[in-house]
């Protein structure tokens, strides 16, 4: 069957996804297929999907339905990612157009299940179980960030918190070896990338096939491969965060002044019924760590409010842990209620009206931490890295190395180009971002 090779490819979710789009499209090109950038041009429509939080499964299929008459018009649809692997063949069941479901496990076998797609079968999965050993590593990552080389250093996800979809969508956890890690770091510097970002569901929970490296020594060896300015990492999991991190990010200067650590809760007896493995003091702790470095490292968390059994003292604790760390930036979330996750089972009793307030509460308090925290910034001079432009307001927009976002004006007739550095004097500031003129 001839097949028309081109591809639209849309990605949800969080960074690995992002990234795994990167890889995807990066195979498929390989396979002899050209990106377009609108569903009606493609002869094969992919959807990467989330599905964290919401009704998300309903939202990918509101969104294949959108475009089902495409598929009289002989094109081809697949869904990957969280809801793929989530929902497996179901999916077949309700969008009899779709012809591929695929988690990221299985990734490695798209070049197969592409041939069969071309042959013309209807019904290809790849929905390897959680237990898969096998990850994807590939030669041929077509990176899309023009400034932000990302690296995923660790898979899946074995902490089973007792509301989370990850360890069933992206199986269990399983690290790459550090000399790969090296050798691609290597590799996209010498591509011109001089920011790397390390990813995991739990990026420090990293552990070396090899034995050769603990994630403080990779992090530090991944900052020294020549040509790297900076390097992040993202996401931490409180439970795995050692000293070591704190020690290595200040001795080496190209690592980010930025952890991420999200909490979920401040209250003992929630993070309990959560099954996150820690207490609230257990947290407090390493955040005295963060905040006992020689250089000023920005912090930022997420919390889900609403959590069944949350009383409005539980939520009260959480408003004392925002008080007490100061957040440089917190992502609030209201608790969902997710497929085969064990708080299915328990009483969702808060109503949505007071998860919508909790909620509010929350995110009008850390507005009100955040202008302290970044009018504090006012007159300093910083460096920031570019991302982008806004034409109308005449800014350029980047962001700092604590990962705070600035639109600046400059000077220069041409403006920076996303990637390059500008050493940026702040004259204003807002909750959420500062604005300053380059020097
Ligand atoms: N591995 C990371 C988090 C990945 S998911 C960690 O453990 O910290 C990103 C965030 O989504 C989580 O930190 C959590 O705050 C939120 N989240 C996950 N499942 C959720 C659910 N069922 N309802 C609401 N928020 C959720
Ligand atoms: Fe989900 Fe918990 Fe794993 Fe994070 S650590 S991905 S919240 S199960
Ligand atoms: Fe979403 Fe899957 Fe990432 S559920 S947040 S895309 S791991």
């Amino acid at each position: 069957m001839a097949t028309d090779k081109t591809f639209y490819l849309e990605t949800f979710g969080c960074q690995m996804n992002a990234h795994d789009s990167e890889k995807v499209i990066g195979t498929l090109e390989h396979e002899g297929y050209r990106q377009v950038t609108s569903e009606e041009d493609a002869g094969l429509i992919l959807y990467n999907t989330c599905s964290i939080r919401d009704k998300a499964e309903q939202k990918v299929f509101n969104r294949l339905n959108d475009y089902k008459k495409l598929y009289k018009a002989g094109k081809r649809f697949g869904v990957l990612g969280c809801v793929a692997q989530q929902e497996g063949e179901k999916i077949f069941e309700r969008a009899p157009y779709v012809s591929l479901v695929s988690g990221s496990a299985s990734y490695r076998k798209l070049p197969e299940m592409l041939s069969r797609l071309e042959a013309g079968e209807s019904r290809i999965t790849g929905l390897d179980d959680r237990q898969t050993d096998e990850a994807f590593e590939t030669e041929f990552t077509s990176r899309q960030n023009p400034y932000r080389g990302y690296i995923t250093i660790i898979e899946g996800c074995d902490k089973f918190c007792a509301y989370c979809v990850v360890p069933y969508t992206r199986g269990k956890e399983r690290s790459r070896t550090s000399t790969s890690v090296l050798e691609e770091a290597r590799r996209i510097t010498d591509a011109g990338y001089t920011e790397i970002q390390l990813l995991g569901q739990n990026v420090n929970s990293y552990s070396d096939p090899e034995g050769k490296r603990s994630f403080a020594e990779l992090l530090a060896a991944v900052g020294e491969v020549p040509g790297i300015r900076r390097v992040r990492f993202t996401t931490s999991h409180p439970r795995d965060f050692t000293r070591d991190i704190v020690d290595v990010i200040d001795a080496v200067p190209t690592l980010c002044d930025h952890v991420h650590l999200p909490v979920q809760s401040g209250s003992s007896r929630v993070l309990k019924m959560m099954a996150r493995e820690y207490t609230c003091e257990w947290y407090l702790e390493r955040v005295e760590w963060v905040k006992a470095a020689r250089r000023p490292i920005s912090l930022s968390t997420d919390i889900i409010v609403g959590f069944p059994g949350e009383t409005a003292d539980d939520f009260i604790q959480t408003m004392d842990l925002l008080g007490q760390v100061q957040y440089d930036c917190v992502f609030g979330f209201k608790y969902s209620a997710r497929p085969n996750t064990p708080a299915l089972t328990m009483i969702d009793s808060i109503p949505e009206a007071e998860k919508a307030a909790r909620l509010q509460v929350l995110l009008d308090r850390q507005r009100e931490i955040q202008r302290v925290n970044y009018a504090s910034h006012l007159g300093q001079v910083m460096e920031v890295m570019v991302e982008g432009h806004n034409p109308a307001r005449g800014q350029v927009t980047g962001r700092s190395s604590q990962n705070k976002p600035v639109n600046f004006t400059s000077k220069q007739p041409i403006a920076p180009a996303p990637g390059s550095y500008a050493q940026v004097k702040i004259t204003g500031t807002h909750p959420n971002s500062l604005v300053g003129e380059a020097v």
